[in-house]
């Protein structure tokens, strides 16, 4: 079932640590509340708990941590991702691949290795950083719209299990490669089933006109399995659809795979080619605001067997996922220490010490996220505020318009919640800000998983002006592929 909350009521009103400097103007309507574990915890990790005021998660005191590692940090709940990775487990799918997009490092990694999960990757850097972690190649899954020949030829090499093809040029790649590695690859094909998931446009992969995968429509779709199968060096093994994310009504993914299932029946029926997995991709959405809905593992995979069932029996075909933030989004959140509070003319501005280089998603998808304080119980009353990054960009937003207690002051250290997924993965340096350190907690103990990046790092790439020789490009930096037009990659630093 999608699992939805009540709205919580904002933090009752009591004596006010500090009084404001002037009075607070009356809420908007609707006006997001901030809420703590025990209020909204839908959005909090599992192991979340208010302890003498202080929010503690993993059984480790976040003031503590954030002494000790300062902040901006990023800190996951270990039992929070494992739980939801068994729940998709169990979910009644035949192979959950956990997309890595969302949050990876090594660690990770081996979390989704022990619970049995596969693993999706977008680039051969994901896909080595698992594998060097230990990860089984033969169940990872590499997409993208624009994989370069020499990463094809890298991730073969390796034994990766399933290559997704997005083009006719890289199926061709695809196969010279796995014909060099003396391999016959597993190919699912990307198609573009024509459903629009209902979600913001920046992350709508599955309509007609985007630029992942083959469209059904035109015969583009069936143009791609007949190029596959023309190749001895590739099995066409599985086609693939993802429609988009953030998805809390599912009548789009039962229509994505009732389209997806009647294209395998007609490369039956038409051409002979069986096909035996479906790729459905990931998307399930997840509560981001007290109050908001999540839709639930078993519920993602049953409405794809009902679209499925239209067209095929269910049992001809192993049915595959690719949850990313349904997986890694609750376990995460991020510790800002409070800087300056300035009372705007509409709306008091709460400044931290992260920002856009740590959060891109409020900047560029406009996300909703909400807030509490993890140093102590506040008890002002509720008042609109905005929090807001350090970075020179009016449109620098953590945390959009919520109702923020009014005694939150400098020094205060504030919690934003649901940040594991595309949040560490989507860092910058923006304004040389170096990334914030990546830090695990279960069973009372703190573990490192990504060290924070120093200001010395950052000196290190800046080249100062090297002279840069054309004809004999750096080991380093050379082009990984000699698949042409490339970027001119001999133009990076040296160092
Ligand atoms: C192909 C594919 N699979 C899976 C995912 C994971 O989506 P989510 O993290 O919303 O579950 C994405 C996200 O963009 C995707 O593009």
């Amino acid at each position: 079932m999608t699992t939805a909350h009540p709205p919580r009521q904002a933090p009752p009103s009591g004596a006010t640590a500090s009084a404001p400097q002037c009075p607070a103007p009356a809420l908007p309507d609707g006006l997001a509340p901030a809420a703590g574990p025990e209020q909204a915890p839908e959005v909090w990790p599992l192991t979340a708990r208010t302890v003498a005021g202080e929010l503690h998660i993993g059984g480790v005191s976040m003031p503590a941590l954030a002494r000790a590692c300062g902040t901006p940090l990023y800190v996951v709940d270990e039992a929070d991702f494992r739980h939801r990775a068994r729940q998709w487990r169990d979910s009644g799918a035949d192979r959950v691949h956990y997309a890595s997009k969302a949050f990876l490092c090594a660690e990770a990694a081996r979390w989704v290795q022990a619970e049995g999960l596969h693993l999706d990757v977008c680039s051969q850097g994901e896909f080595d950083l698992a594998v060097d972690a230990g990860f089984d190649p033969a169940l990872i899954v590499l997409h993208g719209n624009n994989k370069p020949a020499g990463e094809l030829e890298a991730v073969v090499r390796r034994g990766i299990g399933v290559v997704v093809a997005d083009s006719l040029e890289e199926i061709d790649d695809l196969a010279a490669a796995a014909h060099t590695a003396g391999r016959v690859q597993d190919v699912y094909l990307r198609i573009a089933p024509g459903v629009e998931a209902h979600t913001h446009d920046y992350i709508a992969t599955g309509g007609d006109d985007v630029k992942f995968g083959f469209p059904l429509a035109q015969g583009h779709a069936e143009e791609g399995a007949l190029r596959v199968r023309r190749h001895p060096s590739l099995r066409l093994a599985g086609i693939h659809a993802h429609i988009g994310s953030q998805i809390l009504d599912i009548a789009g993914l039962r229509l994505a795979a009732e389209r997806v299932a009647g294209f395998v029946r007609l490369l039956d029926e038409r051409h002979g080619i069986t096909v035996t997995d479906l790729d459905l991709g990931g998307g399930a959405g997840i509560p981001y605001l007290p109050g908001g809905a999540r839709l639930e593992p078993a519920e993602f995979v049953a409405a794809l067997h009902a679209g499925i069932r239209q067209a095929l029996d269910p049992a001809r075909v192993r049915l595959a996922v690719e949850p990313g933030r349904s997986i890694a989004g609750t376990a995460g959140i991020t510790l800002y220490r409070v800087g300056v509070v300035k009372q705007g003319l509409r709306r008091r501005f709460v400044s931290v010490d992260g920002g856009m280089s740590d959060a891109l998603r409020p900047s560029l998808y406009l996300a909703q996220y909400t807030a509490w304080t993890a140093n102590r119980t506040p008890v002002g009353d509720p008042r609109h505020s905005v929090v807001v990054g350090r970075h020179c960009e009016s449109g620098d937003v953590v945390v959009p318009d919520i109702a923020l207690p009014d005694d939150i002051a400098a020094g205060d250290l504030l919690a934003v919640p649901v940040t594991g997924a595309y949040h560490h993965v989507m860092a910058s340096n923006y304004n040389h800000q170096p990334r914030p350190a990546v830090v695990s907690v279960a069973d009372g103990q703190a573990r490192l998983l990504v060290r924070r990046e120093t200001f010395a790092d950052l000196r290190r790439r800046d080249s100062g002006g090297l002279p840069l020789d054309l004809h004999a490009p750096q080991p380093d930096h050379a082009p990984r592929t000699d698949h042409a037009p490339r970027t001119d990659h001999a133009l990076q630093e040296r160092r």
